[in-house]
């Protein structure tokens, strides 16, 4: 089922989903000018393959613990996009305190910064204590304690800036700060679309899971809110595009550049299963980089909390598992199947199913046999073997040793895990981008529709999204 890379598309792929017995149904608005807007880029990603993407020998062990020390220092210094109060109280916790003195400022945003860290990692205690206690409904109390204040921003707090993409069901802005100056991502989604599309407990489970997690690999999600017509995300602005754009350009990835994300993404995949959580939607697209080049998965739209199993058949048609297309009762397993393919299509530009016709990849999907370019090392044809395999009592990841079978696997061998966590490893590209400075250039364009947002009317659907 190889295809030559150099007749893929760059269309971005849709998001599919059907609960059972649904009609499939998607739409995404694609941009107007796809290939005038590849190369109207001021720069296009090129990679640097000269640089090696494994892992630094010569770093003794115990510097691992330096270098993740000062990771969390760096992580401390993230901000919070910050909001106006007037009144404060003895009870008002410090990241709710409204800064008036200036030459405090500074030194209040550190300890409100520690507060929110420490706010993060007791939740997620609390939470990782819930789940191991088996509980199949993540307590409300729980996942909205700390972190994520619904209702927390309104449009007062933001000017609104240019779309940064656009997926199934809305649309993703790059937003500023009103406050401290700083970029951020706001997802909007239209209430009415969500429920025409039945995607209403997908979409409070978006928020549920994105408030859940904390992790280098992860979006962060710093509040959400709602007006009578949509419903509002805000989130780090992930400056360095999507993965998706740079493996479209460069066509396909040296092995240790494919490497470098694939460990990152699996330490992602392993914190999220440790939770109880899959994810559903792995692909390039979802995938984006920061300013130095490493991954930070974004779009939780199908993320779930499932300690059981599932039954909904959703995804993107060229990563979903077989399981999945026939409808039987899956968990963890699927994820481990998209890793694979991801896999594949990292190193070769073009994933191993895929059809112009989506019934046609489904059947290739069910019955075709995975077949490899003949540069594919042995190596990684053993492991993508072990991940892309229909057999789930085989599958590599969804075994009893779960994720750990994955890092051992021999194509990882010179992976050490702990500084790929501590994020201690050099990119292998890094992205030609000014930080800090709301570059977003390295993003697509969309047509801007009218921003119609902070709608104050009727709102007959308030009752579905109340967490927001
Ligand atoms: N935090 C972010 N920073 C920068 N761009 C983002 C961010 N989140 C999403 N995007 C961009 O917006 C696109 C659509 O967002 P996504 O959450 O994937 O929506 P959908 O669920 O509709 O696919 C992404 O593919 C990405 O290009
Ligand atoms: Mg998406």
């Amino acid at each position: 089922m190889y295809v030559d890379p150099q007749k893929n598309n760059e269309v971005r792929r849709l998001t599919l989903h059907i609960t059972p017995k649904e009609e499939i149904s998607y739409h995404q608005p694609r941009p107007a000018n796809e290939n005038a807007m590849m190369s109207s880029r001021e720069q296009s990603p090129q990679l640097d393959t000269t640089k090696s993407a494994s892992p630094v020998y010569s770093i003794p062990k115990d510097e691992i613990q330096i270098l993740k020390e000062r990771q969390a220092q760096e992580q401390i210094h993230e901000k919070e996009p910050e909001i106006e109060t007037t009144n404060t109280t003895e009870n008002t916790s410090i990241s709710e305190l409204s800064v008036n003195n200036e030459t405090n400022i500074a030194q209040e945003q550190d300890i409100r910064s520690i507060s929110n860290h420490k706010n993060g990692i007791e939740q997620l205690t609390l939470i990782q204590q819930h789940l191991s206690a088996n509980d199949s409904n993540i307590p409300e109390d729980v996942l909205l304690h700390g972190k994520i204040t619904s209702g927390k921003y309104g449009f007062k707090d933001f000017q609104i800036l240019r779309t940064l993409g656009t997926g199934s069901f809305g649309r993703v802005h790059l937003i500023r700060s009103n406050h401290n100056g700083r970029f951020y991502a706001l997802k909007v989604l239209k209430k009415k679309t969500i429920v025409k599309f039945k995607q209403i407990e997908h979409t409070n489970d978006e928020r549920k899971m994105l408030s859940v997690i904390a992790h280098p690999f992860l979006v962060r999600l710093w509040g959400t809110f709602q007006d009578s017509q949509q419903v509002f995300m805000v989130m780090d602005f992930i400056e360095g595009g999507e993965l998706f754009a740079l493996l479209r350009k460069s066509k396909r990835f040296p092995s240790p550049v494919a490497k470098f994300y694939a460990a990152e993404i699996c330490l992602a995949l392993e914190y999220l299963h440790d939770l109880e959580i899959i994810y559903r939607d792995l692909k390039p697209e979802n995938i984006l980089l920061d300013k130095n080049g490493h991954i930070k998965i974004t779009d939780f739209g199908f993320a779930k909390y499932v300690p059981d199993v599932t039954y909904t058949l959703c995804g993107t048609p060229d990563y979903i598992a077989p399981e999945v297309v026939s409808t039987k009762p899956y968990n963890k397993s699927v994820d481990w199947w998209s890793f694979g393919i991801l896999i594949y299509e990292m190193l070769c530009g073009q994933t191993p199913f895929c059809d112009s016709n989506t019934i046609k990849t489904y059947e290739n999907i069910m019955n075709a046999p995975l077949k490899f370019p003949e540069y594919f090392e042995p190596v990684v044809q053993d492991l993508l073997r072990g991940l892309i395999n229909r057999n789930l009592s085989q599958r590599l990841g969804n075994l009893q040793r779960g994720t750990e079978d994955v890092k051992n696997h021999p194509w990882f061998d010179e992976v050490i895990w702990d500084k790929i966590l501590a994020r201690c490893i050099e990119t292998p590209y890094e992205p030609p981008i000014r930080q800090g400075q709301g570059d977003s250039s390295q993003f697509d364009r969309y047509p801007e529709d009218d921003m119609n947002y902070g709608f104050e009317g009727e709102d007959p659907y308030r009752d579905l999204f109340k967490d927001f």
